[in-house]
């Protein structure tokens, strides 16, 4: 069953957060809705502009309205993870997105409050949440590399005057994380204090935590020792998650380690088997190691066991 974001949060907020995975193929989507499933927890499909284009939106869409066939007890919500404007405009008018985010974090404050504000004014029209940022995170995001030094944290106050003043559903705020794998490449952390500061101002308000890929370091092991060259990749603390959630943050994204995941499959299936040339043993085994992967992280951001109650509070 697909239901806004906004459900889910005011569910979740100040318990546990909700685990936004982005999800590309046939594969991922199968293991998503498994591993879920598996752990009874509600969740969020996000498509990022890149996953849009990878084949075609339409084919992704399907593959999401099958999932829900196939998986009837399923509650998630299907979100557009990172638009521009256009393609935020397009999954409004598309109908089946019930939420979506519009990042005009890299346009100066006014201008990044009046994308999001005609964004807001066209969803709400139909029933649709949506997502908005403030503050740069470091790292590399669909075509916008951003320099650590470039990243820049979300001013609490206008985190208040930009919420306000845009009618936006919840807030991406930069706490010091960064997207991909190759995070904290100096001495940050997770910047509770300026979290704690924005939850004071916003209370009962939802908070995102983008890039909060783990990078688990026997995953990045197993992928170098199979061939892979990731030296250095780290990522954030998920026993952080809860006390992250408990300050305000209802949404917590993640996509790297999923990819991590996919990479380390198939560098160890194809190093071990050099005679398969069928593509489905090892998309089996992608399958069930990526359901595995999501209950792990559910159990992490507290959401695990969270279904019933959800679909309860839902009526
Ligand atoms: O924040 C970015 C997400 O990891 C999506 O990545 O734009 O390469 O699909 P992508
Ligand atoms: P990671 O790169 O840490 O997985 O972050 C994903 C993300 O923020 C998607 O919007
Ligand atoms: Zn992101």
């Amino acid at each position: 069953m697909i239901v806004t974001t906004k459900k889910l949060f005011e569910a979740a907020y100040g318990k546990y957060a909700i685990g936004a995975y982005n999800i590309n193929n046939l594969e991922q989507t199968m293991g998503l809705f498994q591993g879920n499933l598996d752990s009874q927890a509600p969740f969020i499909v996000q498509l990022s502009r890149g996953a849009r284009s990878y084949t075609d939106s339409a084919m992704l869409e399907a593959m999401i309205r099958g999932a829900d066939e196939v998986f009837p007890e399923a509650i998630f919500a299907v979100h557009l993870d990172h638009g521009d404007e256009k393609t935020a405009m397009d999954c409004i008018n598309s109908g089946f997105y019930s939420s979506v985010m519009i990042d005009a974090s890299h346009a100066p404050f006014d201008e990044n409050i009046a994308i999001t504000k005609r964004v807001v004014d066209a969803a709400h029209a139909k029933g649709i949440v949506v997502e908005a940022e403030l503050g740069k995170l470091g790292g590399v995001e669909e075509d916008i590399s951003v320099d650590e030094s470039d990243a820049k944290l979300t001013n609490p106050d206008e985190a208040k005057e930009f919420v306000e003043r845009t009618g936006c559903d919840s807030l991406a705020c930069a706490i010091g994380t960064s997207h991909g794998a190759f995070k904290f490449t100096g001495t940050q952390g997770l910047r509770f204090d300026v979290l704690a500061d924005i939850q004071e101002r916003l209370p009962n308000y939802p908070l995102v935590m983008h890039g909060s890929s783990s990078v688990p370091q026997d995953e990045v092991a197993r992928i170098n020792a199979a061939g892979g060259e990731l030296k250095g990749a780290k990522g954030v603390d998920a026993d952080q998650f809860k006390r992250a959630a408990e300050l305000g943050v209802a949404k917590i994204n993640i996509d790297t380690d999923g990819r991590l995941v996919w990479m380390r499959v198939h560098r160890e299936h194809f190093k071990e088997n050099p005679e398969i040339f069928d593509l489905r043993p090892s998309g089996k085994v992608f399958m069930a190691e990526y359901a595995k992967y999501i209950v792990g992280k559910n159990e992490k951001l507290g959401s695990a066991g969270q279904l019933e109650a959800v679909r309860k509070f839902l009526g």
